[in-house]
């Protein structure tokens, strides 16, 4: 039975994702499959606007989501930030900004935002809990421009409520997220949400976290980047924590390039998490990460899997 009925759900998914409105520019640009890169050119080419990229993912999500179950919360003042975004760049055009101004960003719900957002874990237990102050990564997000678009889901408590008892992808606030690609498939988790909204085109990039496989598990089985950023390397201040030897915050995303922009956008020092993050900021390079994209960087490389 559950298993005809995911099936539904995902063929159900198939149909609703075909009328999806493709926004065209003047020429060739899309949003659907859209890198940071090619949204930030249309931005700059009048082609598109933040807000209209609000509006398209919100969209998005309000057809998907029935489904996908992977986004537990929009935020409130989302289009407010967008049209803010929009303005800065219509009175600094000649300012540079940083790749992240006026792009979308879901959270894992676990990472604190002081606004009109919960943030539970997954758990009706925090529900009605709003945080006093920003995580340290969504400091660094507000600082740039970003969009902060909503909360995802995750595996309840990143799984530790009761160890391996709760499917991958589950939360009591979310229900069942499903894997866009394979029905009824495992989502892996904890950061299961932040990996399918990504996949189904629900907005540009989101975070993730990662004590033990978090980020890079969901992000393999839901066909994403995931970037696990070595402990300290992402302030932890303000995420609900399991180990402060080993959890880190880390982007996912559609491709290596947009990964990277995030990346750049929330690495650094952060007093509330002082120790780690200035251990770990001596090793950013000057100008960041982003000198290190190789376009080329795969040609004559062998993979292998296991
Ligand atoms: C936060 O949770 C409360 C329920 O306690 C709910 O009424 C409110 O809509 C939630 N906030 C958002 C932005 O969804």
């Amino acid at each position: 039975m559950f298993t005809n009925l995911s099936h539904l759900l995902f063929l159900q998914s198939i149909i609703l994702l075909a009328p999806i409105i493709t926004v065209k520019g003047q020429d060739d640009f899309t949003i659907e499959e859209a890198t940071i890169e090619s949204i930030q050119r249309a931005f700059d080419e009048n082609k598109l606007t933040s807000l209209q990229l609000v509006d398209f993912y919100l969209h998005r999500i309000e057809n998907l989501n029935p489904v996908l179950r992977c986004v537990l919360e929009i935020n409130p003042d989302a289009r407010v930030q967008a049209e803010e975004a929009d303005r800065e760049r219509r009175i600094n055009s000649h300012h540079g900004r940083s790749f992240m101004h006026g792009i979308p960003v879901l959270l894992k719900d676990s990472i604190d935002t002081n606004d009109k957002m919960n943030t539970t874990a997954g758990s009706y237990a925090l529900l009605g809990s709003v945080a006093g102050r920003d995580a340290g990564v969504v400091e660094k997000l507000r600082k740039v421009g970003a969009v902060i678009l909503g909360k995802t889901s995750l595996t309840e408590w990143y799984s530790f409520r009761a160890l391996f008892k709760i499917p991958n992808g589950w939360c009591a606030r979310g229900g069942q997220a499903q894997n866009p690609y394979v029905a009824g498939g495992d989502t892996c988790g904890s950061s299961s949400g932040s990996a399918i909204s990504v996949a189904a085109n629900m907005v540009s990039v989101s975070l993730g976290s990662e004590t033990h496989g978090s980020i890079i598990c969901p992000a393999d089985y839901n066909s994403v980047v995931g970037f696990k950023p070595t402990a300290g390397l992402t302030s932890r201040a303000g995420v609900i924590p399991i180990s402060s030897r080993q959890d880190t915050i880390g982007p996912m995303a559609r491709s290596v390039a947009d990964a990277v922009h995030l990346l750049d956008a929330i690495v650094g020092f952060d007093p509330r998490d002082g120790e780690a993050t200035s251990e770990a900021a001596r090793f950013i390079p000057d100008g960041g990460y982003k000198p290190f994209l190789n376009e080329h960087g795969i040609i004559g490389k062998r993979l292998g899997g296991c």
